[in-house]
């Protein structure tokens, strides 16, 4: 069966440089290589659960430039519905120079551009490829009303919502969050919404439960090399991370968020979604770039077959 994804979010030109350290300020320093590609947090989702066979919708806005061009051709090229994207008169497409250190860690800086115009009544107008859709991804490169919007137009529609409160920030409200259906942060972006710490499993369960108790359903903490853990409020469950040998971490956790969209989707089942998703984030964390590092279905079943089991 496949499912259909819709995402309201981010897309980005992202401008890797792979790096053997940084320079200093006043410094100018050679480095290795360099790759341009499409990202964004947003689109990165929605190219991975495409990219799987799921069915895909973007609700987004690129800037009036060639890097908008870009993407919506790169879109297209994926089979992702597009009907809902448009270009913002004036302004320029976001943008994230990113840098990779040899043991494959990243540094990012984003320029949100045209992601900025995605309002909540663009939300509205795309409504019929909303309240159709199986699942509504959402992440915080676009403004904090559209998202709460959103959250609360699929709660009418009865769509379940995924949120990646990424990257961080404390002026994400909770309590306008009340009816989301999945909550996929990291350990500092749960410390960070929660005001809790987050360093042990039982200081995650305690932190996760707290934002269940204000009306979030599920919360999926991600924990990068550690693997995953599923919080409800009965339950408490460990992913079990995939080891692999990190060559480019960029977009790694959006391979997680958007795979685990289209497993969800497909079988209905979460644990089984979540430990699916950690072996398609781990094929991306082995591989160089973002939305490039992502498997297609047939590569992904390749990964899987070898993996030791
Ligand atoms: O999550 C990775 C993404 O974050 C990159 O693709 C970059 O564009 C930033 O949005
Ligand atoms: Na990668």
């Amino acid at each position: 069966r496949t499912g259909r994804i819709a995402v309201v979010g981010s897309n980005m030109v992202d401008l890797i440089t792979y790096v053997s350290r940084m320079p200093a300020p006043g410094e100018t320093l050679e480095a290795p290589s360099f790759e341009s590609g499409c990202g964004g947090k947003g689109a990165n989702q929605a190219v991975a659960a495409a990219k799987l066979g799921s069915q895909v919708s973007m609700v987004s806005r690129v800037g009036d430039d060639l890097f908008g061009d870009n993407t919506l051709r790169n879109f297209s090229d994926h089979g992702i519905d597009i009907r809902h994207v448009a270009k913002v008169a004036g302004k320029s497409s976001g943008v994230a120079p990113i840098f990779v250190d040899e043991s494959g860690e990243n540094s990012i800086l984003i320029v949100k551009g045209a992601n900025e115009d995605l309002l909540p009544a663009d939300v509205d107008a795309a409504e019929d490829v909303l309240r159709d859709a199986d699942l509504i991804l959402m992440q915080l490169e676009i403004p904090l009303e559209t998202i709460y919007h959103t959250v609360r137009r699929a709660a009418e529609w009865g769509v379940p919502t995924i949120l990646n409160p990424a990257p961080a920030t404390s002026a994400l409200s909770v309590s306008d969050l009340k009816s989301l259906s999945f909550l996929v942060p990291n350990e500092s972006e749960l410390a960070l919404l929660s005001g809790m710490p987050t360093d042990t499993e039982e200081e995650i369960m305690a932190a996760a439960r707290s934002l269940i108790e204000k009306g979030i359903g599920t919360v999926i903490v991600t924990l990068g090399s550690r693997g995953a853990r599923l919080v409800t409020a009965d339950r408490f469950t460990t992913i079990e991370p995939v080891s692999v040998t990190p060559v480019d971490t960029t977009g790694a956790g959006d391979a997680f968020i958007g795979s685990f969209a289209h497993f969800f989707a497909a079988t209905g089942d979460t644990e089984t979604a979540l430990n699916r998703a950690a072996r398609y984030a781990a094929y991306s964390v082995g591989r160089r770039g973002t939305q490039k590092s992502y498997a297609s279905a047939n590569d992904f079943d390749a990964f899987c077959e070898a993996l030791p089991q």
